[in-house]
Order: structure tokens, then C-alpha cells, then sequence
């Protein structure tokens, strides 16, 4: 079977999508799980748009070791010696740099001919190559250039030292004949192809993004450009779980197999959804909470009988456990700190001692604890931003027949302050009496519950999205309690906010392209 490349840029085009930005440790983590998950290259991030960036990829280059980290730039000498400042202690640095081939993008973006954009992608490719050899070419908009200036641009870039050249759909705008037309096309039309690996980055604008991708490594593309759950730029990108699962199921037909380690996509895709805040939806394919769910009775009735008839994977091949191993309250530290381990998180004593305290007081709320609930547990209490505001007291009193009122403790950069407030529920009595003691001028865009595992005492899990002027940000809580969740998102939200208004240099504004 020929080996397909998996190039994930859930870091860089995955960041993108709007409000996900993550912070330096949270990219770390994710980064570590990326290398666990086997991705064969990461895109670290994209230095020259902000120093924080910057700092992020530089960090993630020290500390993966066996898989390649790729850092983008556009085709200057000032975003690709940027790229490579922040990547060059890579164990497996990669350059890629991009430029426009559409007439579209070169008349209103760049304003630059056909033969310019040649010259400025030469150049920018030699001087990459000069600081390493693996240098990869993208032609942004591909899917709308002239097809035999795309050859000629693709061509050129692999004499100045290209190994790989990428094809964007950049607004999801290709239907799959076509996009496997155009790859079958560049192979037969560029005369030094060969000397380059093609890879395919597809959008999903018209929900197509995993569909063109497959037509491209079936005409010959060899490696393909995804994030976790879809995440990126607008509708997103190619979702990983779903190429790769593609490959995995379908295997014998597309005789194309990938290096990834199926039993790690879903807790990826978990942690993925933890970190940005962006709730996977409920019938995602592979990933979503019912892809393996069978409501019809007739369903039910044939699984029963046999998985085959309704089942086309096996959940536990993409790491979703039937027989979870379960903490409890009698659990003790050493188990815990295995536990950990094998979920891939290395604490210090510190966080370990901090983490286990609220390890046992959630055990004692709910008498068994799933892998899930350890990882929520380690967003809230490991991989967050420096609190400005902290929650000590909530006490809400609502129902049918009384106005729901929320009292408030916080603890505001060392000061206890403490409100009560009303408000037509009890999130919004909540909120209120949050908003007035912050003094918090943010809009709330979005609010949205689900619970991190099935049963009646789950965890409630609450996405929160706010607006304050011109930075979104997200917010992410967990509780047995959904009212203290959602009080803990919020908060969240906030300080996430203060974060970036004390870091101006990592505003979503500056990190898009
Ligand atoms: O969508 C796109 O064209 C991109 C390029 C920078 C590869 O993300
Ligand atoms: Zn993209």
C-alpha cells in the first residue's frame, strides 16, 4: 500500500477558525498529542503574525522530537527568516511558504502580474532552501488559477528546491471530479513533478472538503492537509478523523494506508474540542457523540444480532473505549498519577498535588470518574491562562414559583467582592451579578451546554463565545452542577479576554492571514 502523509495544521488553519485561539500551553499539550496520535508533519503556527505565535512555535519545536514541525511564512525574507527562527531546534524543521496563483487574488490582493508571482515564489523558495532542505510550496487558490500557469508556478518552485507542493482549494469551492481532475492534471503537466511529493488542502465550504481530498490522493496527491474535527479558517478544513478513517475503512479499494494511530483520534478530537472550546457536533462523522449510537429499533435489533450490519467501524479503533477504566473516590494518588500518564500528561509534583485535591473533591460529587472527566479537570486546573477573576461562592435559588436570583463571590486579583443579582433564569441571574461585579463590557455571542459523558449525573460541559472591542474570545467550564459550569465558562471567557488585552500582540486579528 502507498503511505499518505498526514500533514496537520490544527495549530496554524485550525487556529483560524473564529474564536479558537489557543494559549502557548495548550499548544504544547496539543502539539504532544498531535506526535502521540502519529501526524507524520505539524504546522506549528505562522511566526511572523504575531510574536506570541512566534513564542509558541519556537516552543513546540524544542519539545517535539519524532514527527516533522512545519512553521509557515508568506514569500518574504522577513516571514520566512521568522518561520525558521522559530523552528530551527526542530529535530524535523519544515518552511512552507505560500503565495496567491489565482488572477482573482493577483489582481485585488496582491496586484502583482503572473510573472512576478513566478519570481517572488522562485526566490522565496531558494532562500528557504538555503536555510533547509525541506521546503514546501503552496499556491494559494489553486482551485481557481489557471491551470497552466499553476504548472508553471508549481514547476518553478520545484527547480528552486520544493519537496513538496501544495494544492489548496482555499475557499472550498472545488466538487471532487474536478479536484481530482486538477491534481491528475498537475502530474501530467508539470514535467519535474515527480521530484515533489503533492499534497491537497481543501476546504469545506460546500461540505466537501473531505470528498476533494480523497479525489486528490486518488489521482495521486500524497499528502493531505487536515485538522481535528474540521476545525479552520470559515467552514474549516479537511477533518482529519474522517481522511483518515476514509483510508482506514476503505483501505483495500484505495489500497492508501496513513501512520496514524487510530486508537488515539477520538481522545485528540476531545482534547481538541476542550482546548478551542468549539463543541464537536452530535452527528460529526466519526467523532461526534452519535456516530456509534443506533436509535431506530430495527438498528438496535441488527447490532444486536450482529455489529456488522450497522456498523462500518469499530468504536474502539478510533480509541472510543467500551469498557472504560473508572476512578473513583477510592483511588488513590498513584493510580491517579498513572492514569495521567497514560493519557499522556507528565505533571510536577505541584500541579499533580493540585490536581488530585480536585480530583477527590469532585469524586465525592459523582461516585465514578472517566478519562474525560480527568481531562476536563486538567483544562481547568493545568492548561489555563493567569486568572484575573476566580469563583468562590455561587448560590442560585430558582423555579417555578420565585425570581431566579444569584449570589456571588469572586475573588478579584485578591479581593473578595460579592453581589446578588436577578435575571428572567438562572444562568442569566448568574451572569448578571458575574458582569456586574467585573464590570465587564463583553457581549455574550454564544452559549452552549453538553455533557462530557452519557448518564444522569454527567458532567455538564458550557461553551461560552464573548465580544469586546473587536476580540472574540471562548470560555469553557465543567461541573457536575450546569449552573456552576456555566458560571466557570463565563469566567473563563473573562479572563481570557484580560489576557488579551494585557498581551495586545496575540489578538485573533493579528494571527489571521
Ligand atoms: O487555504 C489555504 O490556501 C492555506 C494556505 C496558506 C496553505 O491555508
Ligand atoms: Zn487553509
Amino acid at each position: 500500500m502507498d503511505r499518505v502523509i498526514i500533514f496537520d495544521t490544527t495549530l496554524r488553519d485550525g487556529e483560524q477558525s473564529p474564536g479558537a485561539s489557543m494559549n502557548a500551553a495548550e499548544k504544547l499539550r496539543l502539539a504532544t498529542q498531535l506526535e502521540k496520535l502519529g501526524a507524520d508533519v505539524i504546522e506549528a503556527g505562522f511566526p511572523a503574525a504575531s510574536p506570541g505565535d512566534f513564542t509558541a512555535v519556537q516552543a513546540i519545536s524544542k519539545k517535539i522530537k519524532k514527527i516533522q514541525v512545519a512553521g509557515l511564512a508568506r514569500t518574504s525574507k522577513e516571514d520566512i527568516d521568522s518561520a525558521w527562527g522559530a523552528i530551527k531546534d526542530a529535530a524535523k524543521p519544515r518552511i512552507h511558504t505560500f503565495i496567491a496563483t489565482s488572477d482573482i487574488h493577483l489582481k485585488h490582493k496582491l496586484k502583482m502580474t503572473r510573472d512576478e508571482v513566478i519570481q517572488t515564489a522562485v526566490e522565496s523558495v531558494k532562500y528557504a532552501k538555503g536555510l533547509t532542505e525541506n521546503v514546501e510550496f503552496s499556491a494559494e487558490d489553486a482551485s481557481r488559477s489557471d491551470r497552466d500557469f499553476l504548472c508553471k508556478v508549481i514547476e518553478a518552485a520545484i527547480d528552486s528546491g520544493a519537496i513538496t507542493v501544495n494544492i489548496p482549494d482555499t475557499v472550498g469551492y472545488a466538487l471532487p471530479d474536478e479536484f481530482g481532475d486538477l491534481i491528475a492534471y498537475i502530474r501530467d503537466h508539470t514535467p519535474n513533478i515527480h521530484k515533489a511529493v503533492i499534497s491537497v488542502h481543501c476546504h469545506n465550504d460546500l461540505g466537501l472538503a473531505t470528498a476533494n481530498s480523497l479525489a486528490g490522493v486518488r489521482a495521486g496527491a500524497r499528502q493531505v492537509e487536515v485538522t481535528i474535527n474540521g476545525i479552520g479558517e470559515r467552514a474549516g478544513n479537511t477533518s482529519l478523523e474522517e481522511m483518515v478513517m476514509s483510508l482506514h475503512t476503505r483501505g483495500s479499494i484505495l489500497d492508501l494506508s496513513t501512520a496514524i494511530n487510530t486508537e488515539e483520534i477520538y481522545p485528540t478530537s476531545r482534547l481538541v474540542s476542550m482546548i478551542t472550546g468549539i463543541v464537536v457536533q452530535p452527528n460529526k462523522a466519526v467523532v461526534g457523540a452519535n456516530a456509534f449510537a443506533h436509535e431506530a429499533g430495527i438498528h438496535q435489533d441488527g447490532v444486536l444480532k450482529n455489529k456488522m450490519t450497522y456498523e462500518i467501524m469499530e468504536p474502539e479503533t478510533i480509541g472510543l473505549a467500551s469498557n472504560k477504566l473508572v476512578m473513583g473516590k477510592h483511588s488513590g494518588r498513584h493510580a491517579f498519577r498513572e492514569r495521567l500518564k497514560d493519557l499522556g500528561y507528565d505533571l510536577n509534583k505541584e500541579e499533580l498535588d493540585q490536581l488530585f485535591k480536585k480530583f477527590k473533591i469532585l469524586a465525592d460529587k459523582r461516585k465514578e470518574l472517566v478519562d474525560e472527566d480527568i481531562e476536563a479537570l486538567i483544562a481547568e486546573e493545568i492548561l489555563r491562562i493567569p486568572d484575573v477573576y476566580k469563583l468562590l461562592y455561587l448560590n442560585v435559588v430558582s423555579g417555578t414559583v420565585t425570581i431566579p436570583t444569584a449570589m456571588v463571590t469572586l475573588m478579584v486579583e485578591g479581593r473578595e467582592m460579592q453581589l446578588s443579582g436577578f435575571g428572567i433564569g438562572p444562568v442569566d441571574a448568574t451572569y448578571n451579578t458575574i458582569a456586574r461585579i467585573t464590570g465587564t463590557r463583553s457581549k455574550l455571542l454564544r452559549f452552549a451546554v453538553t455533557s462530557i459523558t452519557g448518564g444522569m449525573d454527567a458532567q455538564g460541559e458550557v461553551t461560552v463565545r464573548l465580544q469586546e472591542n473587536g476580540l472574540v474570545t471562548l470560555g469553557r467550564g465543567t461541573d457536575p452542577d450546569i449552573i456552576t459550569a456555566s458560571a466557570k465558562a463565563y469566567i473563563n471567557g473573562l479572563n481570557r479576554l484580560e489576557y488579551l488585552k494585557q498581551n495586545p500582540s496575540l489578538t485573533a486579528d493579528e494571527r489571521r492571514l
